[in-house]
């Protein structure tokens, strides 16, 4: 028999990445698409994809990720993160599943609880509003699709906060970081090996109630921006003089959540799905970077 198609959106970007090295062992016959292959706001296009393509299953890690340039780009942001992903439901053929990836971002939830998928939704900016919409469509639609929201993913590929922390290293004598927001950070390989486990049990599994549902995937531990600077250059046996700053001291034009940390429950306990340590996730990526330049 052929081997099922998995494709995979944001092909180029971190989490599509990883999802290409995972690829070279694995059973699944995969396609990665950039922006350039298959640009998931042109629905022209996207339909006419479908028709022509083959799939199986649909990995979307395309989106507009520029956090702070959404707040000046909201048509732009808002045609991927929203239109993109309706036009992906419409187009994927009736059988076809999908995993739609969102963000932490849509909560502005109060601190100290761990952040369930029924917590009331308030983005607090427009990359967030952007990336709730098209939540929304998952939700709504009647396709095999869901969300797994996700946050502070870094990997050994694409820009993130554990190789800017490197570059940084290099270049300066000291460092400030935020340390009043809190979540947990997620390493791209870890929600790669994750989802590839989710599509094995959706596949052999009839419960539609599976889909058009919201479950939330991160690393455990619950730690502030400064926490994991500090952890980054222990780890790499750099010393970097490091303080800790508020978020007012450091203004970004997007305001972001302070309480960012996801409960990862309902995945683990729906999927049987691994959580990862966040500092042992942190080692296997910093061990792979360590032969990468940055
Ligand atoms: N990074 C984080 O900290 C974080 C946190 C929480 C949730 N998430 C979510 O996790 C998912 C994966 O994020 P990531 O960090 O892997 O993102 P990323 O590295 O920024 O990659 C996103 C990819 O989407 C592609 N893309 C942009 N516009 C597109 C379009 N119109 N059509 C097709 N592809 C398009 C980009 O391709 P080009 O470069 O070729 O344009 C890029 O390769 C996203 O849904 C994101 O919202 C990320």
């Amino acid at each position: 028999m052929a081997a099922l198609r998995i494709i995979v959106t944001g092909g180029n970007g971190q989490l599509g990445m990883e999802f290409r090295d995972l690829s070279e062992n694995s059973e699944y016959d995969f396609a990665f698409l950039s922006s350039s292959d298959l640009d998931i706001s042109n629905r022209t296009s996207v339909i006419d994809y479908f028709k022509k393509n083959e799939a199986h299953i649909i990995l979307n890690c395309a989106a507009y990720t520029k956090v702070d340039l959404a707040e000046s780009e909201k048509m732009k942001a808002y045609d991927v993160n929203s239109n993109g992903v309706k036009n992906l439901l419409d187009a994927m053929p009736e059988d076809c599943i999908m995993l739609h990836y969102s963000t932490d971002y849509v909560y502005q939830a109060k601190s100290g609880i761990a952040v369930r998928e029924t917590e009331p939704t308030s983005p607090s900016n427009v990359y967030a509003a952007s990336k709730l919409a098209g939540d929304q469509h998952v939700i709504k639609s009647k396709k095999k699709a869901l969300v797994i929201r996700t946050s502070w993913v870094y990997s050994t590929h694409g820009n993130n906060f554990v190789k800017t922390m490197l570059r940084l290293a290099d270049r300066l004598p000291e460092l400030k970081v935020v340390n009043d927001q809190i979540g947990s950070p997620t390493y791209a390989k870890d929600l790669a090996l994750v989802s590839l486990d989710m599509i094995d049990k959706l596949l052999s599994s009839k419960d539609n109630s599976l889909y058009n549902t919201v479950y939330h995937y991160s690393n455990m531990g619950q730690i502030s921006w400064f926490d994991f600077a500090k952890e980054i250059f222990a780890q790499s046996n750099k010393s970097m003089p490091l303080t800790g700053i508020s978020t007012v001291e450091y203004p970004t034009p997007a305001s972001r959540p302070s309480w960012s940390v996801l409960d990862c429950d309902l995945i683990q306990d729906t999927f049987e799905v691994a959580i990862f340590d966040w500092k042992a996730s942190l080692k296997s990526c910093l061990d792979k970077l360590i032969y990468q330049d940055l």
